[in-house]
């Protein structure tokens, strides 16, 4: 249910005109002319990154075994790759016919002995929308012509690992046969175990990210990683979680917290007084305002009452489902991934499934697939055929019946480790932020329920903008200062929340400053956001 449905965005460039052109000083109102091409060949001639000059030869995970699995270029990618590795890694190492798809990017910075695991969600949805979409060295993002290199992306800081699991998601291969989330991080651990022995890694420490149903993953493979108590392969450092799916999602990250976020954001729903009055007493007569009122609290108050939402027998509470069908009506190209996006749909090279704007998907291109050593099996980015087999069982629905992370894993991790981050951006409405906090506040960790005190320091990001700069006039001024206040952050024993403002449910993607100060966090370089 949390698939990634198609993300649409309004058009990149639209944004800019007006800055871009204005230097040539048309009529203050008047109609500008578009150059939609301008734009995007600017942000395609940026600069190149400087590199470390490396030779092949002093690769450093090059050796006879991961030899074949590297990637020497990439199709439009028009650029030096530098040190990339890709390919099927078999979970049996003795047994090729289940094997897990793998981007290996060592880090452009200082060496460092860690690895960064990344995962998207869905359940079934590829991680190379993280590679190319969010956090990857090059990025091809919705609308845009070319793919880039991007200023931002996690290889700077850390050696990335980005995995297509669990088995049927991406150009992973092998028949889905798991019912729980137990089942899934075994094979994922024992995949990453054969990963480190082919690339000759020992003793590095390990980091778990993902977003979304990769809320699941991400605490469950990292338990999994404790419970093996084998510290060569397995030294398990933090773990960070993206508008997560970690409590009973459809009550507490939906339902309940549905009506404040419309109310919050009524500018961009546009919805009308009677709706808004309607919404608001299902809000109140369904036992929403009610719950918030009591458990959105801080310290939290008690632990909350087993929710769940189903909906065909509380149809008539469902004001998630009433929002976002009235969101689409007014706005066809309303996105609740990304709450702010309008038409037109822009393309996307990802060729996310149900997209109205469908375009040549790149990862299903035979060039793209031979360049990065891919099956050739017809690639989607979320898969159709369910990854989880136990049909709607289980807490989300989703055929996967292990427990909500909050209820064991997620403490368990949180305690080992004291080096987690939780983060939910403001204009997703898939998983609602304060639903997110209200999970957190039903969770027990370090010997207490829930953050004691309600999150509010600021989260100030310096970082300069590295990509649009030079492209707006109107940015000319601020070109090296940093962005502003762009979130809250909390930290108490061991946790830290993170809320970000202006950001769809994609992080990286969205506000990729804010995501780089949050991997800073998570490796250590720095005790606050
Ligand atoms: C490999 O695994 C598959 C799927 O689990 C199984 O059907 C097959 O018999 C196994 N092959 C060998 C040689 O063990
Ligand atoms: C990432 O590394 C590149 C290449 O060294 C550099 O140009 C860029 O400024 C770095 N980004 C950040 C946010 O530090
Ligand atoms: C989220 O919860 C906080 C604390 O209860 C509240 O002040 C805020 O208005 C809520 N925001 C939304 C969007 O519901
Ligand atoms: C709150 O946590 C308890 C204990 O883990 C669990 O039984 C209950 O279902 C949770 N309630 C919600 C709304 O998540
Ligand atoms: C919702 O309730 C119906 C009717 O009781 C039941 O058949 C169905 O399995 C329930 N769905 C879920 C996901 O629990
Ligand atoms: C108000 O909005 C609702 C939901 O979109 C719609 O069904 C209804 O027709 C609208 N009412 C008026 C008067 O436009
Ligand atoms: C932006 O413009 C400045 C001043 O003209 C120039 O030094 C810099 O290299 C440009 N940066 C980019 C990213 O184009
Ligand atoms: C941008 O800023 C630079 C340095 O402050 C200045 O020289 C230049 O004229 C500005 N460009 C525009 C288009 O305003």
């Amino acid at each position: 249910m949390v698939s990634h449905s198609f993300a649409i965005i309004a058009f990149l460039a639209s944004g800019l005109l007006f800055d871009q052109l204005s230097a040539a000083k048309p009529g203050r109102f008047g109609q500008m002319a578009r150059h939609p091409h301008r734009i995007a060949e600017q942000m395609m001639n940026l600069p190149k990154l400087e590199h470390r000059a490396t030779a092949s030869s002093q690769y450093r995970f090059l050796n006879s075994d991961t030899e074949r699995y590297l990637v020497h270029s990439l199709p439009e990618v028009n650029f030096d790759i530098g040190e990339m590795y890709s390919g099927l890694v078999p979970i049996d190492p003795n047994n090729e016919s289940r094997a897990l798809f793998f981007i290996f990017q060592p880090t452009i910075g200082s060496p460092v002995d860690e690895i960064t695991i990344w995962m998207n969600g869905g359940p079934g949805c590829t991680s190379l929308e993280g590679f190319f979409q969010e956090n990857g060295r090059f990025t091809w993002m919705k609308g845009t012509l070319k793919p880039v290199e991007n200023p931002y992306s996690w290889v700077n800081l850390t050696n990335m690992l980005w995995v297509d699991q669990p088995v049927g998601t991406g150009y992973s291969i092998g028949k889905p046969t798991a019912t729980s989330q137990e089942e899934t991080a075994q094979d994922f651990i024992q995949f990453f175990k054969n990963f480190q022995t082919t690339f000759g890694i020992k003793k590095f420490k390990i980091y778990v990210t993902g977003e979304s149903y990769a809320g699941r993953y991400v605490p469950y493979i990292s338990a999994a990683m404790l419970d093996a108590k084998d510290p060569d392969y397995y030294d398990l450092k933090g773990a960070l979680l993206y508008d997560p799916c970690i409590g009973q999602y459809d009550y507490a990250q939906q339902e309940a917290t549905t009506f404040p976020f419309v109310q919050q954001n009524a500018n961009l729903f546009n919805f009308n007084q009677s709706f808004m009055e309607q919404l608001e007493s299902l809000h109140t007569s369904c036992g929403y305002e009610e719950f918030l009122g009591k458990y959105l609290v801080f310290p939290a108050a008690d632990v909350q009452p087993p929710k769940s939402f189903n909906s065909t027998t509380q149809a008539s509470c469902g004001v998630f489902g009433m929002a976002k069908t009235a969101a689409y009506n007014l706005n066809p190209c309303f996105d609740v991934y990304e709450i702010t996006s309008m038409c037109p749909m822009a393309w996307d090279v990802m060729g996310l499934i149900s997209s109205a704007a469908k375009s040549t998907t790149y990862f299903d291109r035979s060039d793209v697939k031979e360049a990065l050593h891919a099956p050739n099996i017809n690639w989607r980015a979320c898969a159709i055929l369910s990854v989880f087999v136990g049909g709607s069982a289980g807490p989300e629905g989703e055929g996967d019946v292990s427990a909500n992370p909050i209820e064991h894993v997620l403490p368990q991790v949180i305690e080992a480790t004291n080096r987690v981050l939780i983060s939910n951006a403001d204009y997703d409405m898939i998983i609602i932020t304060n639903g997110t906090l209200l999970a957190i506040q039903n969770m027990t960790w370090n010997g207490k329920l829930g953050f004691e005190t309600i999150p509010n320091k600021p989260v100030n990001i310096g970082i300069p903008d590295l990509v649009y700069a030079n492209m707006s006039q109107a940015n000319n001024k601020t070109r090296f200062v940093g962005q502003g206040i762009m979130g809250i952050q909390h930290c108490e024993r061991g946790l830290m929340w993170a809320e970000t403002f202006q950001s769809g449910h994609m992080q990286p993607e969205y506000q990729p400053r804010v995501a780089y100060r949050h991997l800073e966090w998570l490796l250590g370089r720095t005790e606050e956001i």
